[in-house]
Parts: structure tokens; sequence; C-alpha cells
């Protein structure tokens, strides 16, 4: 059955992606390519000799169910504390889409990103706190990602409003070709902390633009809630 995605709102719009509320399922979200930047777009984009490689390898679905299912098999159950879970594909009339969970509140509003929450209310303590558990989890288990950006992490927080956990919704596996995973412990565990570094160093230019009239960039900006219609 081909699912009905273009008449619905997306609830947000990454740099790839479009993201949908599944209209069958509101604990779950699709995502589907954004039909105003195609596969064969980003590989123009891309230019020499990058632009050689296949249109599959561009596409970020494929890559982030191949990723879910290795993370799923090296860490079961655990992982999923700060990272959401896969559930692998579906016919939408948009193409083909991925489903994962999508991360909710306690009062069932879509939860918000890092970079939003930064954004409004500063680093608090909580926040603070929140973060490094997600560093530590990171450096503890080396899980392999790519950069923390801070619109792929979203701050799930219970029906009181306190944070619960912060979740990784994008940007997991390995950057480099070869999977970090196949590395000595040690230099995943450099790379891994670099990676928290640049983190921070992302927080602290964020903390740094909080003087600017608007929200810098769209990513990490939610379209609608998933509660209040859209
Ligand atoms: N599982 C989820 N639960 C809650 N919100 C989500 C989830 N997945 C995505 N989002 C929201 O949708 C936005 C875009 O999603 P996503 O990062 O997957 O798109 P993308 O196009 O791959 O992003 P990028 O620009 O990083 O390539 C996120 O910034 C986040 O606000
Ligand atoms: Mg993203």
């Amino acid at each position: 059955m081909t699912i009905k995605l273009a008449p619905e709102k997306p609830f947000a719009r990454g740099g790839n992606r479009l993201c949908f509320i599944h209209p069958v399922d509101e604990s779950l979200c699709i995502k589907v390519r954004r039909p105003d930047f195609t596969l064969a777009d980003r590989r123009r984009k891309k230019g020499f000799p990058k632009n050689l490689k296949p249109l599959s390898s561009f596409d970020d679905n494929l890559e982030e169910e191949r990723v879910m299912s290795a993370l799923q098999k090296q860490y079961g159950e655990l992982v999923f504390r700060h990272v959401s879970r896969c559930y692998g594909f579906v016919d939408t009339d948009m193409g083909r889409g991925l489903v994962s969970e999508l991360i909710r509140d306690g009062n069932g509003a879509i939860s918000q990103t890092l970079k939003k929450v930064i954004w409004d209310e500063a680093f608090t303590e909580e926040c603070r706190r929140a973060v490094t558990e997600l560093c530590q989890f990171w450096e503890t288990n080396l899980v392999p990602s790519r950069h923390l950006l801070l619109h792929n992490i979203v701050v799930q927080r219970d029906s009181e409003g306190a944070i619960q956990r912060l979740v990784v919704i994008d940007g997991l596996g390995s950057a480099g070709l070869l999977p970090i995973r196949l590395l000595p412990p040690s230099i995943q565990r450099k790379k891994i902390e670099k990676k928290i570094a640049v983190m921070h160093g992302r927080i602290k230019t964020l903390l740094g633009q909080r003087h600017q009239a608007t929200f810098p960039g769209y990513h990490g900006l939610l379209m609608h809630d998933g509660v209040t219609s859209p």
C-alpha cells in the first residue's frame, strides 16, 4: 500500500529530507527525499570526483537504515537510550520513506532540537547535564557518528517539562571510508573526543548568536509540533 504524504504538512525539513508524522501511527515518523533537492541535485552539487559515485551513495535514507541495523546488532537495546529507533522502508507517494521512532515530549509535542532549546533558554544547568550524559554515553560506548550537529539532536522532556534525555536522530555512522569500529579503541576514543569538542564549540558559537533577532538558519526549527493542528 502506498502511504499518502503529499497532502500532509511535514513537521520538519532538513537539508536533504522532509519529515512527516506517519498518517496511521503518530508515534512514528516517515522521512522522504526533498522533492526540491533530488539525489541527482545533491550529486551535482558535490562536484568532481565525488560526483562519479552512484546515485544510491547519496541517499541518506539508505545510509541511515544500514547504519541503524549495524548499531542495533553491535549494541542491542542499549543504544536506543540516546538514538532513535529505525523501522525500515515504506512506499509513499513521495518515494521510498524511512520509518523511525518519532521523539515526543510527555505532553505529546514533538521534541525540539538542542539548537532550538539552547537558542531559547541559553545553556541551562539542566541542559548542560543532559549534554554531559550524552557525551559520556558516546565516549563509553564508542558510538560511531559524524559530527554531532545541534539540529540532529532532540531534547525529550517529561510531562512536567523536565529534560529526560537527548536523542540523536541523524548523522550516525562513520564519516570516513573505514568503519570507525575497525580502528584501535584508543583512536576511536580520540575521534569521539574531537567530535565532542567540536560540538561544544558549536554550542559556544550559538550562544554568541543569541543577541541576533532571528534564529540562525532553518535547520533545527519545527514546522509544527504534532499536537496543535498544522
Ligand atoms: N525521529 C525524530 N523525532 C523527532 N524529530 C525528528 C526526528 N527525526 C527528525 N526530526 C526533526 O526533523 C529535522 C530534520 O530531520 P533530519 O535531520 O533527519 O533531516 P536531514 O535532511 O537528513 O537533515 P540534514 O540537514 O542534517 O541532512 C530534525 O532537525 C528534527 O528537528
Ligand atoms: Mg539532520
